[in-house]
């Protein structure tokens, strides 16, 4: 299994399908898929791809062939997930702030939903009563993730049922006879420490005997990846012993075994990708050498929008000397995608690669500046494949009217 791409084949890639470009590698993908499943081999645990990191099609059909099940933040994600052939039952619908129609469409799906207000939760009593289960998303007030932006079970934020609202909670259930299967708890993204993880368990632990229909407890995502070489990550190893201990004690008190599920985004498609672009302009000044590529933030805005930090390396001119540059993007706006980075010696016509570039990436870009969307290519067993036609101008033209 080749689980990074070589900065040859990278080059030779972005010589045929042109730049800027994304490349995914599928083998990464299933490495990772495969490292959780080692993980908690002795858990009852299922992982559901949080699709919003990427949703390309091809990415979609991978996850299913290796055994993963889909996690969606919108009804359209779930008909994509069900257009490339996932099973009703292995798609599940973490909703926040929907419209009530979403999640009667999302019904009519047969899919498995998670419900974050109180307000939904009483329209869904009353129209569906015990027909049909469901989780409950809640916020347990937990300050976690690697940074606010990202950060979902603090007491400030808009996700899931505050838990102090329990009785609130437990009212409309019983008054409407609701099928509760799940809890759900999202505490946020780049979480590094396995006590946070545990923490939401806690929480769980209590509730539990509330809600005597429960089969799973959903912990959600937020397993950190690598973005710089020496940062500290999920223990998804310990994670998983933890687990173990958990459901085991929980079977034990209540005589009865519950399912655990997460919903990883990051963890299985941020590293399988690249971003390459090409270097457009040098530009010296007086304390750096700018080297302008020819993406921005309309491609990748990550750097912009959350401070993240993205290896960059030279791809063609790997022997070149190491020199200081910052990389900056060509949108009218401020988006460096890294400052002072030591990089070998930038040429005009360089290929830059960016890491850790498949989660949000893609997924968040857009036409900002009238420029296009970048194409996507698959290496999948050796072979690299167009997965998305780069945007042409007809695409800036979709769906506008012309009425002067
Ligand atoms: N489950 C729920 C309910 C979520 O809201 C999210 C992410 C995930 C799972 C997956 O989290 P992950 O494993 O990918 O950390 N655009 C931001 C991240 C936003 C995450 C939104 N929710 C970024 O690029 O850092």
């Amino acid at each position: 299994m080749q689980q990074e791409l070589s900065a040859e084949l990278l080059c030779s890639i972005a010589n045929t399908y042109g730049t800027p470009l994304y490349v995914y590698n599928a083998d990464k993908i299933t490495a990772q898929f495969r490292n959780l499943q080692s993980a908690f081999v002795n858990s009852n645990t299922r992982f559901f791809y949080a699709c919003k990191s990427l949703t390309n099609i091809n990415i979609l059909k991978h996850i299913l062939s290796i055994g993963c099940s889909i996690d969606c933040s919108s009804v359209n994600e779930a008909h994509l997930a069900l257009h490339v052939g996932f099973k009703p039952e292995n798609v599940l619908y973490t909703s926040n702030g929907i419209d009530f129609t979403e999640i009667e469409e999302a019904l009519g799906l047969g899919i498995n939903i998670n419900i974050d207000s109180l307000s939904n939760l009483e329209k869904f009593g009353k129209k569906y009563g015990h027909s049909y289960p469901v989780g409950i998303r809640l916020r347990p007030n937990i300050m976690a993730g690697g940074n606010l932006k990202i950060s979902t079970g603090h007491s400030n934020s808009k996700f899931g049922i505050p838990i102090e609202q329990v009785d609130e909670i437990l009212q409309l259930v019983q008054e409407h006879q609701i099928f509760i299967r799940g809890l759900h708890i999202h505490t946020g993204s780049e979480i590094k420490d396995v006590s946070v993880f545990m923490k939401v368990a806690e929480v769980f632990f209590d509730l539990v005997p509330h809600f005597p229909e429960l089969e799973f407890l959903d912990l959600g995502g937020g397993f950190k990846v690598a973005y710089k070489e020496r940062d500290h990550l999920t223990d998804i190893a310990v994670l998983g012993k933890e687990i173990e201990k958990f459901l085991g004690n929980l079977e034990m008190k209540h005589q009865k075994k519950f399912q655990c599920w997460f919903e990883p985004g990051k963890y299985l498609v941020s590293e399988s990708g690249y971003l390459i672009a090409k270097v457009n302009v040098l530009k010296t000044s007086q304390d750096t050498v700018f080297a302008g590529v020819n993406t921005g933030l309309n491609h990748l805005i990550r750097p912009m929008m959350y401070d993240a930090f993205h290896r960059i390396a030279n791809i063609s001119n790997p022997e070149g000397e190491i020199k200081t540059y910052t990389v900056t993007g060509n949108i009218c706006e401020t988006d460096t995608f890294g400052t002072d980075r030591h990089l070998h010696e930038v040429r005009e016509g360089d290929f830059l690669a960016i890491y850790n570039a498949g989660a949000y990436g893609f997924e968040m870009s857009s036409n900002y500046n009238a420029r296009y969307k970048p194409a996507e290519v698959l290496v999948l067993d050796g072979k690299a494949s167009l997965i998305r036609k780069r945007d042409e101008f007809s695409d800036l033209l979709r769906n506008q009217i012309t009425v002067l």
